[in-house]
């Protein structure tokens, strides 16, 4: 491994192994980790630390900490901690199977909240102390500075709130990564100010994070590539749900409403945003820009094909196929990626400002357009709301998409009361299903429900939801939103038992 990437003399003398620096993490501690939807996370600390809470299990001693983070991470550090039952306190996103059973078995606290928002409520204290930052990075500069590595996240943050800092020094990210992050950090209230930033490609801070070095107390050369966050190939509903929503953004411009080159595009994770990526790639717009949280494979390969000018992210998440592209053309890449703060990629103020188009993945939806994107069947954790309440309300189009069938066709996404709300009516301006697109906006709730039920809904869920509101409509003790209260999960209580909803 160079040398050449810890630049800074005072930190070359604080280089240890993975194991010394994870002795530095104590029982109880909270840690603030890197990390964004598989990218940027420490790598070999975190692992040292799960053998360290292995080790006092062995002994009778309990050692948990709890561990916040951007997003979402990987095996070697929301997996090898939660099969050691290491963590007690997790947010404010996951994905990792190990991590989601230790949630739904009632073993770790989760917080699930918008990721705009985590920098702050740890700033305020909701969680308590930060004791330890734990930040990968790419190098370390003479003076001192941090390049980012593939996320920034919340890393601004946790370097300035912590009392201790250890720095993941990686020699297998780019080099080049110098100069494109943008790190710009947003005061507490009431000391907020505008922030500046009207297009997506503005930069209005600098390229690097900065620490106080005497809270540094180790770092640790690794060398490991991020996650292999790998490209699956737009399935069939997958590309019917895309091409409705490229048909909706040619009818929008026709009408005036939003321009050619459309709006900067928020993409949620997944085979259906890779699918909307693809058909944008053969679409008619050009020009286009992205303000979004994470940069996929199909913004890459927007990217390359050169339907897509600029995209602004917090993470770069990528196969190793598109990875090892990225590397290899990373002079050309830098010129069109910019990857900024959570706080700043995901900022409510700046959606609303650009005008978002937001397109978020959800588990189920109801015949008045709430929303669950979380809970599977009500109670049981999948991932959490990640980025999309940040966009959905404050998007110009707020588009959330689903098949119209879960489990085999078992379960409808489409029900008549959903189960857990992430997203209220009020959020969702359009749904679509691989059946076809239901445009919301303008509508009153039982307006929507027959559009909800004839466009997206399941040919063979649609008589028993039309059934549901018909008899709703009856019975109700009003018309504004009909319901039936006594059967509302009825759909639910099937599915618990194993039946088709
Ligand atoms: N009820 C129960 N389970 C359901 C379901 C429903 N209505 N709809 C989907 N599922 C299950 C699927 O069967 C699948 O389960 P499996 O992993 O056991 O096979 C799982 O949920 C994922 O579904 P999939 O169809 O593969 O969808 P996806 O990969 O597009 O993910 C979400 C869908 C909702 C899980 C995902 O979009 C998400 O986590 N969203 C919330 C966060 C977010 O929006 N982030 C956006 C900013 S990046």
């Amino acid at each position: 491994m160079s040398e050449s990437r810890i630049l800074n003399a005072a930190l070359r003398g604080k280089v240890v192994s993975a194991d010394e620096a994870a002795a530095f993490i104590k029982p109880g501690d909270n840690v603030g980790v890197s990390g964004f939807t598989g990218s940027g996370h420490p790598k070999e600390v975190p692992q040292a630390l799960a053998r360290l809470i292995t080790a006092a299990s062995e002994r009778g001693e309990t050692f948990r900490v709890g561990i916040l983070t951007g997003a979402s991470t990987a095996p070697e550090l929301d997996g090898e901690l939660s099969k050691v039952n290491g963590v007690s306190l997790r947010m404010p996103f996951q994905s990792d199977p190990d991590c989601r059973n230790r949630i739904n078995a009632g073993d770790a606290w989760y917080t699930d909240v918008h990721l705009s928002q985590s920098a702050q409520n740890v700033a305020w204290g909701h969680y308590g102390k930060l004791n330890v930052a734990l930040i990968e990075v790419t190098a370390i500069l003479e003076d001192g500075r941090l390049v980012p590595s593939s996320s920034v996240g919340n890393n601004p943050t946790w370097l300035e709130l912590a009392d201790k800092v250890i720095l993941e020094v990686n020699a297998s990210m780019p080099a080049q990564f110098e100069g494109m992050h943008d790190i710009y950090t947003v005061a507490l209230p009431p000391h907020r100010k505008p922030i500046p930033l009207v297009k997506s490609d503005d930069r209005i801070g600098e390229p690097y994070l900065r620490v106080d070095p005497n809270k540094v107390v180790a770092v640790v050369e690794t060398n490991c590539l991020d996650r292999d966050n790998p490209f699956k190939a737009p399935d069939e509903d997958s590309r019917k749900i895309a091409g409705h929503i490229l048909e909706f953004l040619q009818h929008e411009v026709k009408k005036g409403r939003i321009p050619a080159d459309l709006l900067p595009l928020q993409s949620g994770v997944g085979n259906i945003a890779n699918a909307v990526m693809a058909g944008l790639i053969d679409g008619p717009f050009n020009n286009l820009t992205a303000y979004t949280e994470v940069l996929q494979d199909g913004m890459l390969d927007m990217l390359r094909s050169g339907k897509l000018v600029h995209a602004s992210s917090t993470a770069v998440s990528l196969s190793r196929k598109a990875f090892d592209d990225l590397v290899a053309n990373i002079d050309e890449y830098r010129k069109h990626i910019i990857l900024r703060p959570q706080e700043i990629s995901n900022h409510p103020e700046i959606a609303r400002r650009l005008g978002v188009i937001a397109m978020n993945g959800i588990l189920e939806a109801d015949i008045y357009g709430n929303i669950n994107s979380t809970h599977v069947l009500g109670s049981k954790m999948m991932n959490g709301i990640g980025g999309s309440g940040d966009f959905a309300r404050s998007a110009y189009l707020s588009i959330f998409m689903t098949p119209s069938l879960a489990k085999g066709g078992a379960l409808s996404c489409i029900v008549p009361m959903v189960s857990h709300v992430d997203h209220t009516e009020h959020d969702v301006q359009v749904l679509v299903t691989e059946h076809g697109l239901a445009d919301l906006r303008g509508l009153a709730p039982r307006q929507r429900a027959k559009l909800i039920i004839e466009n997206c809904a399941d040919p063979k869920f649609r008589p028993a939801l039309t059934d549901y509101i018909t008899r709703a409509g009856k019975t109700a003790n009003g018309q504004q939103t009909p319901h039936l209260l006594g059967e509302a999960f009825d759909w639910h209580l099937r599915a618990l038992r194993g039946e088709s909803m």
